[in-house]
């Protein structure tokens, strides 16, 4: 029945699959600062969260998990390949990241997205209570706002995109421009990283549909002509039920206001700070030295593998620092944790082959029988060795070609509680707005990127260390809560002012 007051809706749920030695398998929450920030919301509010589980046709029925109750929502496996790896990840992914790589525009994915869409759109319905809220995550989830705000007008709607939104002249490859654009303005408040994705996005709703903001704010109607957001009518098609919409909401679809503005997403901070004060932490991380041979520099990367993160160009630029003689192996040393990601998807195939060739032949040139140039682990890491590995960190090299936010940076800033530490960081991702006294850099210039590298190697260390104390106070101010707050208090605020009386 339909009674939680507050929803959460993304294509992941929060828990994963673990699989014990027997065979069992359990949940286990996800590791991550969204997940951890909307616990408290949720135990306090009466709350539940949609999403896929992971698998491919496999039926759960909703449960619950710790604080959560939980909503799967089923994929075939023509649905994972079609919505996920194909819309989401082939065609919307490297579009939305400046085209890294060459988006394919298929129909039958679109198909699938906005069949998909609609599943969650439905699932969201018939769960949330008469006026709940309702938080929708992410670029894989765009037609959900306007899709649920058809089903459910009681409902005050809240989108938030974790990835970039691209520049007018970029999206409008998309052959379903509008139809994405329709989709997202179905919501009250929509958020982005940067506010140049806010304005990037209101450019677009001006070309596209004529729609003009004020101050981040437009009215928006409930008229829309395509086909994608005509609800599903419960005469014609049996196998859906009608949702149970009372009365009074039904009467209420009038227009309303949508506003846009940047909320910077951040990090669980107390997590980290507490990971990193534990001694097994601070012993893990003098051991993590003492395995590599106690280096002079340890150099940090850690990446979900994807095209976006410009692993190519730092490892490029590292191998020509050692070819130069600039650093040497032994006295330097690379770490690259590169976690496995969208392994099916042909562009990260490819990025994996080329990674991987690159690291062997640094490797094969350089290393000697003790010491090894670049340590790359193509696996993931509990949270606890990541934060070790932050602290055994001398210098951290972020350096996206594009990147929503980049949490990794922030995260290695708040695992610093003893002032140390040097973050080389790409302009392009939204973190850059924030962490201003990092060393800046364009990843696609690879001599400034060489220079940038050496610079935070040799930085003298009371610069470093007014750099990182400036970087501290940016990141233990601003974290995940607060992100949630102003977005919750801002969404909360869209419903009072709205005219309508819902
Ligand atoms: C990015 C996206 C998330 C996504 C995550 C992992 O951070 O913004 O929406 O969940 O990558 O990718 P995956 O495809 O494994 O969910």
């Amino acid at each position: 029945d339909p009674r939680y007051d507050f929803v959460v809706v993304s294509n992941r749920l929060p828990v994963d699959r673990v699989t014990d030695a027997d065979g069992n398998s359990t949940w286990r929450r996800s590791p991550g600062g969204l997940v951890s920030a909307m616990a408290p919301v949720m135990a306090n509010n009466d709350g539940a969260w949609v999403g896929w589980a992971g698998g491919a046709g496999e039926h759960l029925d909703p449960f619950d998990h710790d604080v959560f109750h939980l909503v799967p929502v089923e994929l075939s496996a023509q649905e994972v390949e079609r919505f996920y790896e194909g819309f989401s990840n082939a065609t919307l992914w490297p579009l939305y990241h400046d085209v890294i790589a060459p988006p394919e525009f298929h129909r039958t994915w679109w198909n699938a997205y906005r069949n998909v869409n609609r599943r969650f759109a439905e699932s969201a319905a018939a769960t949330a209570a008469p006026r709940a809220t309702v938080w929708i995550q992410d670029y894989q989830l765009q037609l959900v706002p306007r899709m649920l705000r058809q089903l459910r007008p009681d409902l005050t709607i809240g989108f938030f995109d974790h990835i970039p939104f691209p520049p007018l002249e970029i999206f409008a490859q998309l052959p379903w421009r509008r139809a994405v654009l329709e989709g997202l303005t179905g919501a009250d408040l929509i958020g982005f990283q940067r506010p140049g994705d806010a304005q990037n996005f209101m450019r677009c709703v001006r070309r596209h549909m004529g729609i003009t903001f004020r101050h981040g704010q437009a009215e928006i109607g409930p008229e829309v002509t395509s086909a994608t957001f005509a609800v599903p009518d419960p005469a014609v098609d049996p196998e859906k039920p009608a949702t149970d919409t009372p009365e009074d909401m039904s009467a209420a679809q009038g227009s309303w206001n949508l506003k846009v503005a940047a909320y910077p997403i951040s990090i669980d901070v107390d997590a980290i700070r507490e990971m990193a004060a534990k001694p097994e932490t601070r012993q893990r991380a003098q051991e993590i030295r003492q395995e590599l041979g106690d280096p002079e520099t340890v150099f940090l990367g850690v990446d979900r593998l994807d095209y976006t993160k410009g692993i190519r160009h730092r490892i490029k630029a590292y191998g020509e620092l050692l070819e130069d003689g600039k650093l040497r192996v032994g006295q330097d040393v690379m770490i690259q944790v590169a976690s496995p990601s969208r392994e099916r998807v042909e562009s990260y195939k490819v990025l994996r082959e080329q990674v991987e060739g690159m690291v062997g032949r640094l490797n094969g040139q350089f290393d000697t029988m003790e010491h090894t140039a670049i340590r790359y682990l193509h696996h993931g890491y509990p949270f606890a060795e990541m934060v070790a590995l932050y602290l055994a960190t001398d210098v951290m090299l972020v350096t996206s070609l594009r990147d929503g936010m980049n949490l990794v940076a922030k995260e290695f800033v708040a695992a610093k509680s003893d002032g140390t530490g040097r973050l080389v960081l790409s302009e392009f991702t939204g973190a850059a707005e924030q962490l201003k006294q990092a060393v800046l850099v364009n990843p696609h210039d690879i001599d400034t990127l060489k220079e940038r590298i050496l610079l935070a190697k040799n930085m003298p260390q009371d610069q470093a260390r007014r750099r990182m104390r400036a970087m501290r106070r940016q990141v233990l101010t601003h974290d995940v809560n607060d992100w949630q707050d102003k977005f919750l208090t801002d969404l909360a605020r869209m419903r009072d002012d709205d005219v309508d009386p819902r």
